[in-house]
């Protein structure tokens, strides 16, 4: 999960590192009695950011100065609604206004391809890092983080020496990479991105720009993090599969399919987009592609065939639904009787042809329940690629 910037920023304060003052509003009048509060602190004068999860804010126009509180209020008035690649800003932060003397980059990553964390430091921070990397990649330092030691002093000096700053700077920095370490370490962070890490005119060494990205798989020691979900900008059904604990994520197309596994409804979906674009003679298909993505997993109850029937079929987009299983623990048969029971439990609101296609463990009487079934919006399919060609079709056609 991606955080807004004021979230990484009340984390970055949370864990000792050196922050301004910053305050959300959604409104302009809130954002001028913020302004009023916080720019107490800084000379009157504060900056008005739109609270949106995409970089490149400044240059889109949505990081604004404002010296008086009239300004702080047109500012949040002009940024608020604004569309910074098609993310509307709904928040702004009214933050401190920093007397800058120079901007630095900082950042530490999960290194995936070595199996390890990845430090990047430089002296020219600011709004144009990823211009950096490409064209003077000498520029950015790139460090490696042992996971099991972290940044302590020695590899922040390694860092900031690394990154070419003088003793007295990079000692100054040297603290705040330590911190900003705890938070990546304590928070089960994969990205804590600072840039611009600043140095102000008075010598003192402040993140004014945090990105952080938390580590889903290690939400379970961090309840207090569910709190920071962006529930009004969730995807309605994304959000009830989750709450129904289900493994969904909503897609494009008018397919709706349900496999047991991950692996199995990956290629589930790569099938149903290859007949798609069979039917329609042209890549993307225009009449036939995944609507989502949805593991069911291995024990596949009727009740949570239900459930996962009852998301896809409140998709508005999905024409037909293609489910996918190839029985192993959970036997085929046992599969079967979730169909059924979802079916019945759905009743009338079921409307959408399914296409079922049953292989594995007790196939033989898996499809038996099924034919017995003999309900009119059910087509028992023998193979994958067939089922994926029927699916495309029934979706095309409705
Ligand atoms: N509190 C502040 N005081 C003074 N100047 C600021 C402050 N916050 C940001 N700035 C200036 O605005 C620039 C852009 O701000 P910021 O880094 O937050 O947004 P951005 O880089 O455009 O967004 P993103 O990191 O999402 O691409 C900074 O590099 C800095 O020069
Ligand atoms: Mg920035």
């Amino acid at each position: 999960m991606d955080l807004f910037e004021y979230q990484a920023r009340d984390l970055f304060e949370a864990h000792g590192v050196p922050v301004l003052a910053g305050a959300i509003a959604t409104t302009p009048e809130q954002a001028r009695d913020a302004a009023q509060r916080i720019g107490a602190s800084s000379g009157g004068v504060t900056v008005v950011k739109a609270q949106v999860k995409t970089g490149g804010r400044g240059k889109a126009g949505g990081v604004k100065v404002a010296k008086t509180l009239d300004e702080a209020e047109e500012a949040a008035r002009n940024i608020l609604g604004m569309d910074i690649k098609g993310h509307t800003v709904g928040t702004v932060m009214v933050a401190a206004g920093a007397r800058i003397a120079e901007e630095y980059y900082f950042s530490v990553l999960l290194d995936r391809a070595n199996r390890s964390y990845l430090a990047m430091c430089s002296k020219e921070g600011g709004m144009e890092i990823e211009q950096l990397a490409v064209e003077r990649p000498e520029a950015l330092a790139k460090v490696e983080v042992d996971p099991n030691v972290g940044i302590d002093a020695a590899k922040a000096k390694e860092i900031v020496d690394e990154a070419g700053f003088d003793a007295e700077t990079g000692a100054a920095i040297v603290p705040v990479l330590q911190q900003l370490w705890t938070v990546y370490r304590d928070e089960d962070a994969t990205l804590v991105e600072v840039n611009p890490l600043v140095r102000t005119e008075d010598g003192s060494i402040i993140a004014l720009d945090g990105k952080v990205t938390l580590d889903a798989n290690a939400d379970f020691r961090h309840p207090e993090h569910a709190a920071l979900e962006d529930k009004a900008s969730a995807d309605p059904l994304e959000a009830k599969a989750k709450e129904l604990g289900l493994n969904y994520v909503k897609l494009d197309g008018n397919v709706g399919i349900i496999g047991n596994g991950a692996g199995l409804v990956m290629s589930t979906l790569d099938v149903v987009a290859y007949a798609g674009q069979e039917l329609s003679g042209a890549a993307p298909s225009v009449l036939a592609s995944p609507a989502n993505f949805l593991d069911i997993g291995g024990g596949a109850s009727a009740d949570v065939m239900a459930n996962g029937l009852s998301v896809i079929l409140g998709d508005e987009q999905v024409k037909a639904v293609f489910v996918n299983v190839f029985g192993g623990i959970t036997a085929c048969d046992e599969v079967a009787k979730g169909i059924v029971g979802a079916l019945e439990s759905l009743g009338g609101s079921a409307k959408k042809p399914l296409v079922v296609r049953l292989d594995g463990n007790n196939v033989d009487e898996g499809r038996r329940i099924l034919a017995d079934l003999n309900h009119p919006l059910v087509t028992i399919e023998e193979t994958m690629d067939g089922a994926a060609r029927k699916a495309a079709e029934l979706a095309a056609e409705n």
